[in-house]
């Protein structure tokens, strides 16, 4: 184990919601190699806790809890913060899918937005003064052009979107008003790759939404093959640029944001990306080249609502704090790659974790 001692004033006890998540259940192995404390707070609406044992051993520490529970339950959420001295919170509790949050907007607005208030006032009961919130480049919207800095202004077009850009209006606003509290808001554009351990990495449920697992599923033989949505973009080879994020890249910078929270107030706002744009094709490539096998495809039509090109202007981050990705698109291909294939059907099958019920 990689063990680093956290920075003198860091927080030491950090309460991660959405800790066996995707991001979360990375973000809860860097917290651990870097001798942080971490709490899980999780209803596993789109997770299993099995994850947790996985962080545990890629880490060769324990989670202090996992709390299996809603954090809009303010009762159970509180009995948490009760129970333990919390110096920071790491946010990522939401809901994620944008066309679901199309069928389903009153869902998306309740658990994002009512699971962000409900946080706030567990944290304020107990006062709590850092957090880091889980924003996202979809807060943009069709803004089109080059690489979008922070100032570029917010036109979310889905619910998702717009529950994220709620959550940033209410987080500034208590700021105003909560003057100790202080708030990193990142927007993070593609977050995607896996552990290179390949003990975790991203298990959607059901048909996967987003393009690297759908890849990764073709490689591995669970589905037939991608569908490449639109080859008439205005982009070099027709199809959609974003900008992907090595997962591991993405939960450095949250370990950097709570050093930096140490002793700040009020609330700021970064991008988080590479800065570098790839195409549907390139990702297509760059996933064959790490398989070694052809990824079959066929170019159908637009996603609705997608847009051609989204690539961060990612420098305010990098000027403020130093923070980099260090991780290419081979990486990102190659360890989802090893992810999908240590786990072709995900993590289904690996071994229960017994979690505290509230
Ligand atoms: P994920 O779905 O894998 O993880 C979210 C976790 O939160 C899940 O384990 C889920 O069970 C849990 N959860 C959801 N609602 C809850 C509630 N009310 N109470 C307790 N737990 C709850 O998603 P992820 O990809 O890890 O994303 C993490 C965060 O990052 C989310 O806030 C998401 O909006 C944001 N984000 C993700 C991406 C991306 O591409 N993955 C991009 C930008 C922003
Ligand atoms: C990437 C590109 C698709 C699947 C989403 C959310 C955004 C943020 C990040 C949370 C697009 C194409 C995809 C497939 C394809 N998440 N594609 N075939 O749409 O950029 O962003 O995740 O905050 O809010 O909207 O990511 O991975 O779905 O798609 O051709 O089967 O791949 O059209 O151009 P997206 P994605």
């Amino acid at each position: 184990m990689n063990h680093i001692p956290r920075n003198a004033g860091a927080p030491a006890t950090v309460l991660v919601t959405g800790g066996a998540g995707f991001i979360g259940s990375h973000a809860c192995v860097d917290l651990l190699d870097h001798g942080y404390e971490v709490i899980v707070v999780d209803d596993h609406s789109n997770s299993t806790p099995q994850v947790l044992n996985r962080v545990e051993r890629i880490a060769g520490r324990f989670v202090g809890a996992v709390y299996e529970l809603d954090i809009r339950d303010r009762r159970a959420l509180s009995a948490v913060f009760d129970r333990h001295r919390v110096d920071a919170v790491v946010h990522f509790a939401a809901h994620k899918a944008v066309g679901e949050s199309t069928r389903m907007p009153v869902e998306y607005y309740d658990n994002n937005l009512g699971g962000t208030t409900s946080l706030l006032a567990a944290m304020r009961d107990h006062d709590v003064r850092r957090l880091v919130f889980s924003s996202s480049c979809s807060v943009y919207g069709d803004a089109g052009g080059g690489p979008l800095d922070e100032s570029a202004p917010a036109r979310p077009t889905n619910p998702y979107a717009a529950s994220k850009w709620l959550c940033e209006r209410v987080l500034a606003d208590v700021c105003r008003h909560w003057t100790c509290l202080a708030v990193l808001c990142l927007r993070y554009f593609n977050p995607t790759g896996a552990h290179p351990s390949g003990l975790l990495g991203e298990d959607p449920n059901g048909e996967p939404d987003n393009l690297m697992p759908y890849v990764a599923q073709v490689a591995v033989g669970r589905r037939k093959r991608l569908r490449v949505f639109g080859g008439d973009y205005p982009t070099p080879d027709g199809t959609a640029v974003r900008d992907y994020l090595h997962v591991m890249d993405t939960v450095e910078a949250h370990r950097i944001a709570l050093d930096r929270l140490s002793g700040s107030r009020g609330m700021r706002v970064f991008n988080l990306g590479s800065g570098q744009g790839s195409s549907v094709l390139d990702v297509v490539a760059a996933f064959s080249a790490a398989c070694g096998r052809p990824i079959p495809y066929d170019v159908v039509e637009r996603r609705p609502g997608d847009v051609p090109e989204l690539v961060a202007d990612a420098r305010a981050v990098g000027r403020a704090w130093g923070w980099r990705p260090t991780r290419d698109l081979a990486a990102m291909c190659r360890d989802a790659w090893h992810f999908q294939q240590l786990n072709p059907h995900g993590y289904a099958g690996s071994a229960r974790r017994p979690s505290i019920k509230e």
